[in-house]
């Protein structure tokens, strides 16, 4: 039977969120994963030492005893040199959102220029920005708009470490190509999907999130890009829970919940295009060598052995319906060590 072992896999954009919803996903994560960049779109948004230390505190009680790392990331707003240097050892980069461009991001950045300084100091600190890079135009062409703005910011600050949050378009694959400072992550679903499964049919709210899955031929440079475990590219999940009711609803939400399942559907997209070999990078190592991290050492095995994917994850008073509900998928995970 094939099989495969991967070291320290890492997910590098999760939202955990907070209180029962946390309890609920936070051990469906740490179970598999052995560290994980922890998004800071609560509300309020994590964005000061006091609210990092005490989520952390919340996401390693909510953890159990699985071996796991959150990597804490703090909102992007504009702040003083002394709260940077304050909060560096205890983060590993800061979030920025375009105000309004997703969930929980009302307190975002209204304008890039007006908030340079800060950039120059992250520059100088040698702290990581990660961005979800979406303008306010037509939904389909919000990535492309933004990448203009990822340009600028790699060209005016050459040593600023920037992650374009889960690329979705094969615009962001040949500019992260074209920047040593520019590096991305990508989501299990924009490998898979397109616009078609979202809403080419009977509309498919679990499979709705921001950015909006693209076209086929921006799924295939995708997809190229991580079978070939780009140096520059990183796994994040983007795994995003809501409940049940705020996404079967007018007004669904964004987000596709994806982390309990993300290996096994990883190991059986690798599979069918025969890079299995490349897994391992695309899943941990690039990010090691990226962020410079040293994970915790966890061996998960995984094999060509069916699994079957529940209808929805329960539990604290919680439903989410997760991608691929009530599917079997023909990769498992075996053993976790
Ligand atoms: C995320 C969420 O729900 O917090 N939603 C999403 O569609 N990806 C926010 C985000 O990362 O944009
Ligand atoms: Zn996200």
């Amino acid at each position: 039977m094939k099989e495969i072992t991967i070291q320290s896999p890492l997910d590098m954009h999760l939202h955990l969120r907070d209180e029962e919803m946390l309890k609920l996903v936070a051990p469906l994560t740490a179970e598999t994963f052995a560290g994980a960049v922890i998004m800071p779109n609560l509300v309020p948004p994590v964005d000061n030492l006091d609210s990092l230390h005490a989520y952390k505190e919340r996401i390693t009680a909510a953890q159990g005893e699985h071996k796991f790392t959150p990597y804490m990331a703090m909102f992007f707003r504009d702040y003083t040199e002394a709260e940077l240097a304050a909060a560096k050892e205890h983060m590993i980069g800061i979030k920025l959102y375009p105000a309004g461009a997703t969930t929980n991001s009302e307190a975002g950045v209204k304008a890039i220029d007006a908030v340079e300084p800060v950039f120059k100091m992250m520059e100088e600190m040698e702290i990581p920005l990660m961005v979800h890079g979406e303008t306010h135009g037509f939904v389909m062409d919000r990535e492309k708009e933004f990448l203009a703005s990822y340009e600028y910011l790699a060209k005016k600050f050459p040593k600023l470490q920037i992650t374009m949050e889960h690329i979705t378009t094969a615009d962001a694959v040949d500019l992260m190509g074209r920047y040593e400072n520019l590096r991305a992550t990508v989501t299990l679903q924009h490998l898979i999907i397109t616009l078609d499964d979202v809403a080419g049919g009977l509309l498919n709210p679990h499979l709705f999130c921001k950015p909006i899955a693209k076209r086929p031929e921006d799924r295939e440079a995708l997809l190229q890009a991580a079978l070939a475990a780009n140096p520059s590219l990183m796994f994040g999940s983007d795994s995003a829970p809501h409940p049940l009711s705020k996404k079967e609803c007018c007004g669904c939400a964004a987000g596709v919940f994806t982390a309990p399942l993300a290996l096994p559907r990883l190991a059986q997209l690798f599979d069918d295009h025969g890079k299995l070999d490349n897994l391992q990078n695309f899943i941990s190592g690039n990010a090691q060598r990226l962020y410079g991290l040293t994970p915790l050492e966890k061996k998960v095995t995984l094999k060509k052995t069916p699994s079957q994917v529940p209808a929805a994850y329960e539990g604290f008073g919680q439903h989410v319906v997760p991608m691929h509900a009530g599917e079997e998928l023909p990769w498992s995970v075996t053993e976790i060590n």
